[in-house]
């Protein structure tokens, strides 16, 4: 049986013309600047992002704890949207090793108000209190669905960070999805925050990685973070090669992955208008609730995978995530087996 993998775009696997880079890419050893195919990647990372420096490390975990660490968020809050992955999805590194206190503040569908955020920042006078020493947004917000934040949203909680005098950190696991939706280059949405990092291993399909760019200071701490926790990295270029490859025109890939999404969006919503609400969808992430047909999504997505459609559920949710290794005939078959599953006829395309 042919499987359908929603599960997440992580599962992508090397396309040839990846596998063609991995075989002929360049080597040396990176932790000491002699990987000439990592200081390819990292030198085109500091164009897209618009940074002064940036560094090719193995995971997104890793970037984020190495620029909490660099922010030195030690002893101090650092505020977050209370469903962002650096707070709920990272093992507590944030306290653990950054050895700073979430600060958590809920925002409309993932997108924080500069308002709120405003409230939320702490003052070092009252020696009861742990100072705000950070501001972490993420754009596209992974467990509100891909919603994306605008670079207005971004730009005026830049304002109140700068008016209190803190860094702003973005978490682009996604960058290039919010990217492609607002229509504009990842360098626009860089420019509001003062460190970002971008995945290479989602929407973009390479294997391994991610890129972590900001100010020269930043980074040298970032660095030295990164070292420390084991990220420095050899050979490296077998696994940046294929990144060379992705980034060379990353924008349409993410454009057909959200319309891919969007046609899943208003197939489920067409099966029964609870499941979602399509106009919702703005990137390659479908949030799928199933509460009118039962108590726990688990049973659904156990009858979709003995349909070979794979996605995962949590709670009352089942998500459904686009990447290039899905198509339009895999929507086809989510859709039916959800119509099969929920015993309910599936929609025509069209
Ligand atoms: C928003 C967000 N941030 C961070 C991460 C962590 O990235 P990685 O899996 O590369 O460690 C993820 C992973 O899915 C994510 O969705």
């Amino acid at each position: 049986m042919k499987t359908h993998d929603f599960r997440s775009d992580t599962v992508t696997l090397p396309t040839p013309a990846m596998m063609a880079a991995i075989a002929h890419a360049r080597l040396g050893d990176a932790a000491r600047g002699d990987d000439p195919t990592v200081n390819e990647l990292e030198a085109l990372g500091r164009e897209l992002t618009g940074k002064d420096d940036a560094l090719f490390v193995p995971s997104g975990a890793m970037a984020n704890l190495a620029a909490l660490m660099a922010h030195e968020v030690r002893g101090g809050e650092v505020i977050v949207e209370s469903g962002a992955h650096i707070y709920n999805s990272e093992g507590g590194g944030l306290s653990v090793v950054a050895g700073g206190v979430a600060r958590p503040v809920t925002g409309e569908q993932g997108v924080l108000d500069a308002d709120a955020v405003r409230q939320a920042i702490r003052g070092a006078a009252d020696l009861a209190l742990a100072p705000t020493r950070l501001i972490c947004l993420e754009n596209s917000h992974n467990a509100s669905g891909g919603r994306v934040m605008t670079l207005a949203q971004m730009a005026a909680i830049r304002v109140v960070a700068r008016q209190a005098g803190l860094p702003l950190h973005l978490d682009g696991a996604r960058l290039f999805n919010a990217a492609a939706y607002l229509d504009v280059p990842i360098t626009h949405l860089c420019e509001h925050a003062d460190s970002v990092w971008f995945a290479l291993c989602k929407g973009l399909g390479c294997p391994v990685g991610a890129l972590l760019a900001g100010e020269r200071e930043f980074m040298q701490r970032a660095r030295r973070a990164v070292r420390m926790l084991g990220g420095g990295m050899r050979q490296a270029g077998l696994i940046a090669a294929p990144a060379l490859v992705a980034l060379r025109d990353p924008y349409p890939v993410h454009r057909r992955d959200h319309a891919l999404a969007a046609e899943l969006a208003r197939g489920l919503a067409a099966i029964d208008g609870s499941l979602v609400d399509a106009g919702t969808v703005q990137t390659n992430i479908v949030n799928c609730f199933v509460d009118r047909f039962a108590e726990d999504a688990g049973a659904i997505a156990a009858a979709l995978r003995e349909r070979g459609v794979l996605a995962n559920h949590k709670a009352s949710k089942i998500r459904f995530v686009t990447h290039s290794q899905v198509d339009e005939a895999d929507v086809a078959a989510a859709l039916a087996a959800m119509a099969a599953v929920l015993d309910r006829p599936a929609r025509k395309k069209g």
